[in-house]
């Protein structure tokens, strides 16, 4: 996304000609950015050359999805929704994987009957309930056992899952029971080891420290996994901010680990991926005059981008056309929606605006539209894939005859 001639643009066509076209609020994605955080995923860990299960959760639009499976990837998938429409999207069962804590009967045994590369267990009641049911079909199912590394991911608090407080693997102590276990049963094949420590870290530091844990555990247990699934996490900028996550650290850090196991590497990533490729095109309604600030209040509201309400995330705001005046009054972007949560950024400075403007929230391509909801009966916006000069419509906008 850049400002050519003060409009600003996605790939080559202005904000302003989508608007015109398919109305506000807008799902943009950029097809050259998707294409280009694909290329450095695989390239910042190509001596291993890993396989890499595109985190489904992050963005669930189909369309999205084949495109990603162009590139090669697999799939990363937590539900049963997620794994029908990643097997509808093309990607080959041989590179998915499941995690989550609460896997269903149905899930466990739609998963087995797909032939997925692996079943990530989380308990021992999980992985008592895959046995009885690989049993019962006779089959012998591979499965991975998600490791609690006990490793905080120095990122926010909500999206953490490598702390022992936190519900996802198990301890280092049920982790040998389980293997112990598996080692024990006809039905079940266990393949890997499996982490994910959290989500938007920045920091290699933590991964590091994964890492040795996960040495320590392996060389403890003495078992030779296939696979070790190091799930995915990292981070993306989205407030200019200069902390990037050091990639070659990380890199370094698993080539070395390597050295003592020989295993094939699988990584998670999500907000990687498709984060940076994604805008939200919304209009302002109304300005609202305060005393202390003016209210810009837009058609997009928490229901379309709910990371702002649910995590206080900061996603940067943006004019589709730049004008030269300040505002000396405080913007607070907000939505239409009937809770104070509502609200998207708070920016001194700003330029001046006027009603019916466009602006863009940027970044939104993970975690944006899969997390959005009807909340008010408010239609899901249209997703648009934009590649060059074309555009592609890839998921409509809902009709409220979809929803009433
Ligand atoms: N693998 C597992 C097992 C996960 O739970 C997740 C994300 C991922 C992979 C992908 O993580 P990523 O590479 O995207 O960081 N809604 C939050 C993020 C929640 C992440 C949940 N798990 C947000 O909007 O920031």
């Amino acid at each position: 996304m850049k400002y050519i001639n003060k409009k600003l643009t996605i790939e080559n066509i202005s904000v302003e000609n989508i608007a015109q076209k398919y109305g506000t609020p807008t799902y943009c994605y950029s097809y050259k950015k998707l294409k280009e955080n694909i290329y450095n995923f695989k390239k910042n860990f190509k001596s291993f050359s890993p396989l890499i299960c595109f985190a489904v959760k992050s963005n669930t639009n189909i369309n999205l999805i084949k495109e990603i499976k162009k590139f090669g990837l697999g799939a990363d998938v937590v539900s049963m929704g997620e794994l029908m429409m990643a097997i509808k999207a093309g990607i080959n069962p041989k590179k998915i994987v499941f995690s989550g804590v609460g896997k269903t009967k149905n899930e466990i045994n739609y998963a087995i009957d797909k032939n997925i590369l692996l079943i990530n267990a989380e308990s021992k009641s999980e992985i008592i309930e895959i046995d009885r049911i690989a049993k019962l079909k006779k089959r012998k199912v591979k499965i991975g056992i998600r490791l609690n590394p006990n490793t905080d991911a120095k990122t926010l608090n909500q999206i953490s899952t490598g702390k022992k407080d936190n519900k996802f693997g198990v301890n280092e102590k049920t982790f040998f029971q389980l293997v112990n276990y598996c080692k024990n049963s006809n039905n079940l094949e266990l393949k890997c080891l499996s982490v994910h420590i959290g989500s938007q870290i920045l920091d290699h530091k933590p991964y590091q420290k994964m890492l040795s844990v996960i040495d320590k555990v392996i060389k403890k247990v003495n078992y030779k996994f296939e696979f070790i699934d190091l799930g995915g996490g990292m981070g993306i900028s989205y407030n200019n901010d200069k902390k990037k996550l050091n990639y070659k650290k990380y890199n370094t850090t698993i080539k070395k680990f390597l050295k003592n196991h020989k295993s094939k590497i699988i990584f998670e990533p999500g907000r990687s991926i498709v984060g940076n490729t994604g805008a939200l095109i919304s209009k302002i309604i109304y300005i609202k005059k305060s005393e202390k600030k003016n209210f810009i209040i837009l058609d997009a509201a928490m229901n379309d981008l709910m990371r702002p309400a649910l995590y206080g995330a900061a996603h940067k705001t943006l004019p589709s056309t730049i004008v030269n005046k300040r505002s000396n009054k405080t913007y607070e972007f907000v939505g239409p929606i009937c809770e104070s949560t509502d609200k998207f950024a708070t920016y001194k400075n700003f330029q001046k605006l006027k009603e019916k403007d466009l602006i863009v929230l940027c970044d939104v391509g993970a975690y944006g539209m899969s997390l959005s909801s009807n909340y008010n009966v408010r239609p899901k916006p249209v997703e648009l894939l934009i590649k060059g000069s074309k555009i592609k419509v890839i998921r409509k906008r809902q009709s409220y005859k979809d929803l009433i």
